[in-house]
């Protein structure tokens, strides 16, 4: 097992982390920007990491990196469907292990899709940014996942659990949240019925949950949250203490904002969210915000990006803030789509920065090591990124 030096001497390269058979000179000669497709993270078998818009979980001494599987074919829209984006067949959720957060093993998958064609987990469905949580009451692991149609229409949340970290992960079903109550923050305007109210549409059957997290926090309590109301609002939403239900206590966040891809983290008691815009599988710009409660209010801080193609998240997508464990470090793990070749979509990591007002900033960093995350004091930020 690796101990908390050799963590904080392990190095990394901005697009890929130092990968068995890729050598770090090769990566760093890359221009933040560059379409990412020929470089790969790879497994300790040298197989490119098929781990997309995961999470990774702390456990026993070891990391786990869960996402979505995607392989073969990518299938372009289709022009008879509402929803115009490219897709692969769901090909199920991976697991990878590492102790040192280079090396990664591949666990294989730990939820499968199957054949059913009623079944969510059919490859013709959508399982997307499966979140991995530990319940320390019941030992249990538990994945929450967004699962949808082929054409986005359903916008559910999926539960699984398992009583070993690399699963099999038993699929319990998807659901709606939040059926038939308001959100703790309701206001008597918003419960009026009105065009483009969906909150109100989905009062009786549910909230619409697509792009989501599950955060834990210090006191064990978790949380999901979930672009809602045709991802034009943001809902948190208090898991019961098995952490394999929603418990009806949620609130509305990011309002009207239309964030994406959310992305939860706790620094200095305060609570933080990194969030990407609505383009599908195209970059945009991230926004960061802050909150002295999970559920709210919500303060944005504007882009925490800095550094060449800022305001496209160096042509990435948030999955995922990774706290490395024993330490003050944050990881921020994102996504880079490659919309026309899904499978060969690849990562981004980076460290999270702060500067002297606890501000987040994610500065593109050619290479960097974990010593450097979250230590950084200067003023990154200028007021004008402020709301
Ligand atoms: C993005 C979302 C991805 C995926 C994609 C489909 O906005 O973050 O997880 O759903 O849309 O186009």
């Amino acid at each position: 097992m690796s101990t908390l030096n050799d963590l904080l001497k392990c190095s990394f390269a901005a697009l890929a982390l130092v990968a068995a058979g890729v050598s770090g000179n090769v990566l760093a000669g890359l221009v933040p920007g560059q379409f990412a497709a020929d470089y790969v993270w790879r497994d300790t078998d040298g197989n490119p990491i098929d781990a997309h818009g995961g999470c990774v979980l702390f456990h026993d001494g070891t990391y786990y990196w869960y996402g979505e599987a995607k392989i073969g074919r990518t299938f372009l829209p289709d022009c008879n469907k509402s929803w115009g984006g490219t897709r692969v067949d769901m090909a199920g959720v991976s697991c990878y292990s590492s102790t040192n957060l280079c090396d990664w093993k591949s666990e294989g998958l730990a939820l499968s899709p199957v054949t059913g064609a009623s079944s969510d987990l059919n490859s013709s469905n959508v399982v997307e940014r499966p979140k991995v949580v530990y319940n320390r009451n019941s030992k249990r692991f538990v994945m929450w996942m967004h699962i949808d149609s082929a054409d986005y229409h359903e916008a559910r949340l999926g539960v699984a659990v398992s009583d070993t970290p690399t699963g099999p992960f038993k699929y319990r079903g998807s659901f709606r949240p939040d059926a038939g109550v308001w959100p703790i923050n309701v206001t008597d305007a918003d419960k009026a019925p009105g065009n483009g109210k969906y909150l109100v549409r989905d009062f009786q059957n549910g909230q619409m949950a697509r792009d989501m997290t599950v955060f834990v926090d210090d006191d064990s309590r978790a949380y999901v949250f979930y672009a809602s109301e045709e991802n034009s609002t943001m809902h948190v939403s208090l898991l019961t203490d098995d952490y394999l239900k929603t418990t009806g206590r949620y609130s509305r966040i990011l309002i009207g904002r239309n964030r994406e891809a959310p992305a939860a983290f706790k620094h200095n008691g305060k609570y933080y969210l990194i969030t990407s815009g609505s383009t599908a599988w195209a970059p945009n710009a991230a926004r960061a915000a802050v909150a002295n409660s999970v559920f709210g209010p919500w303060k944005e801080l504007g882009n925490p990006c800095i550094g060449p193609n800022a305001e496209k998240t160096f042509s990435g997508q948030s999955s995922f803030i990774l706290p490395i464990a024993g330490t003050s470090a944050l990881i921020f793990m994102a996504d880079r789509w490659n919309k026309w070749d899904l499978a060969h979509s690849s990562y981004l990591w980076l460290p999270i920065e702060f500067d002297g007002d606890d501000r987040p900033g994610v500065i593109w960093r050619d290479n960097w090591s974990l010593s450097m995350a979250n230590t950084a004091n200067v003023n990154h930020h200028t007021s004008s990124d402020t709301e």
